[in-house]
């Protein structure tokens, strides 16, 4: 049978895609190929959030394809996911040998196409069209590659974004926001927990607008049932649906669909964690700040991608909160949970930005004192209104100011990880350390990574470990303190 290879850019949702599409073939009778040397196909799964992750994606499919074209003729090559969506056709024009260009809302059809490609029925296949109900495909899950011992699993909730800030592109790569249904979402969930799942993190563009355009309680539900075998999961889901089934979007006690989707989840026996990325910060009403307090499997850890510390260029951003706003909504989470792990993301040199617009937001990075900041030199995307924005920031500027911030952010970081030092602390080992197989890893419940001595039997246990020294990032238990 073929052995595929796919290499996979960006973020979280495109490594979720790629497990899916790679569950999908295997469930056909695919290989899944060790390297690209080896493969029959090789799909690159693309990220289009800045011109340099696309860049780094074609360049590696020019290399691919020089290599290939000259020793293995036959080698499928494809692209799928973000930047296959936003350029489709334009990518065969650059790259005749790419046979495949695959959108954000077809992975469901990566078998089917690549098996007419590789029967000689089909030359190319370029589809990026939209596909109603797209957003309920992405379940297959490939487990570490073995269905019994992945510890954490990644549940795919809802596609796309309608927020429209002015400098991002996923609007065009994934879509309008279309959320899966809670029934839908609970039995995938019970799935991976009888598979021995013991965390979920449950995913989409912008999580926190979860099921606001759609009844949450019954779209998709019948469905679902077909395609699950555990039809109790689904009827138990079903039976918890507030009566009359709601409309699309309603808040029912007080709860945003989202978070009536966290409860529902949190019912599941067996699981011990729960995650969600990304959120945006408008979303972070008074429920989803009381639901970590209400709810012990809701770890504590935000995500809250903040892009800037002045209201003048969130404004340009359309990011739709201000400073203060965001400062509040630390404010309360650190009031409910004094240990939650808070993360960012921020833009440095978006059009128009001013050295004191920068001085803002590395004041508000030494205000929230983040855990760890992602940090993103401003990037112009095509179609986007930023890109066609005055004051456009000079490379030079953006790299000096990336720097500025990296050093903050680290200097914060670099404290907060050292505050560990001497503290028990409960983590949830997943594995080996991939830098280190002979050592094993976990992660605290705040998101901090836990590297210890212990041996294959501690996967998949909670286990309070006492941290002995912080690195760049990561912390490490001491053996000699675990609890055996
Ligand atoms: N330029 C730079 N960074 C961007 N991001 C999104 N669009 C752009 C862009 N055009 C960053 C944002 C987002 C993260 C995933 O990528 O910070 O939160």
């Amino acid at each position: 049978m073929p052995g595929v290879f796919i290499k996979t850019y960006g973020c979280q949702m495109n490594e979720r895609d790629s497990e899916a599409v790679a569950a999908q073939l295997v469930a056909k009778g695919y290989t899944l190929a060790p390297s690209e040397a080896a493969a029959d196909v090789i799909l690159l799964n693309t990220c289009s959030v800045r011109d340099f992750a696309e860049q780094k994606a074609i360049g590696k499919m020019q290399n691919i394809a020089a290599d290939v074209r000259k020793n293995r003729p036959d080698v499928v090559l494809g692209f799928m996911g973000c930047m296959a969506q936003s350029r489709g056709q334009e990518l065969i024009d650059k790259l005749p040998d790419v046979d495949l260009v695959l959108g954000t809302q077809k992975f469901h059809h990566a078998a089917d196409y690549l098996d007419e490609i590789l029967a000689g029925r089909r030359d190319k296949i370029v589809d990026v069209a939209a596909e109603p109900g797209s957003e309920a495909t992405i379940r297959e899950h490939l487990l570490n590659g073995n269905a019994q011992k992945s510890v954490t699993a990644f549940v795919s909730i809802m596609q796309g974004c309608n927020q429209y800030c002015t400098f991002c592109i996923v609007p065009d790569t994934r879509g309008e926001e279309r959320s899966r249904s809670i029934p839908d979402i609970v039995a995938e969930c019970r799935q991976l927990v009888s598979q021995g799942v013991k965390e979920i993190t449950l995913l989409g563009q912008i999580v926190t607008s979860y099921g606001k355009r759609e009844n949450i309680w019954t779209a998709a539900a019948s469905e679902a049932r077909r395609r699950f075998s555990d039809n109790d999961a689904l009827v138990v889901a079903e039976a918890k649906a507030p009566s009359p089934l709601r409309s699309a979007g309603a808040v029912q006690n007080g709860k945003s669909p989202f978070v009536q989707l966290l409860d529902a989840v949190h019912e599941i026996e067996g699981l011990e964690r729960i995650r969600f990325t990304a959120p945006h910060p408008k979303g972070y009403g008074d429920d989803l700040i009381q639901a970590y307090a209400r709810l012990p499997k809701l770890v504590e850890s935000a995500h809250l991608p903040v892009q800037s510390g002045s209201d003048r260029v969130l404004k340009l951003m359309h990011r739709g909160y201000t400073r203060e706003r965001f400062l509040g909504i630390v404010k309360k989470l650190r009031r409910t949970k004094p240990d939650i792990g808070i993360t960012t993301d921020i833009i440095v040199g978006f059009p128009g930005e001013t050295e004191d617009d920068f001085e803002q937001t590395l004041s508000l990075t030494r205000e929230v004192r983040f855990d760890n900041a992602y940090i993103f030199k401003y990037s112009q995307r095509r179609d986007t209104p930023a890109a066609e924005m005055p004051g456009q920031v000079p490379l030079k500027i953006r790299e000096e100011r990336n720097q500025r911030l990296l050093k903050t952010i680290n200097e914060i970081g670099k404290q907060k990880y050292d505050a560990f030092i001497g503290r028990r602390t409960q983590i949830l080992v997943e594995g080996p350390s991939k830098k280190n197989p002979a050592r094993l890893t976990g992660r605290t419940r705040c998101n901090k990574i836990v590297v210890f001595d212990g041996s294959e039997r501690h996967r998949g246990q909670l286990l309070d470990v006492k941290i002995t020294r912080a690195g760049s990032f990561t912390l490490y238990g001491d053996p000699a303190i675990v609890n055996l």
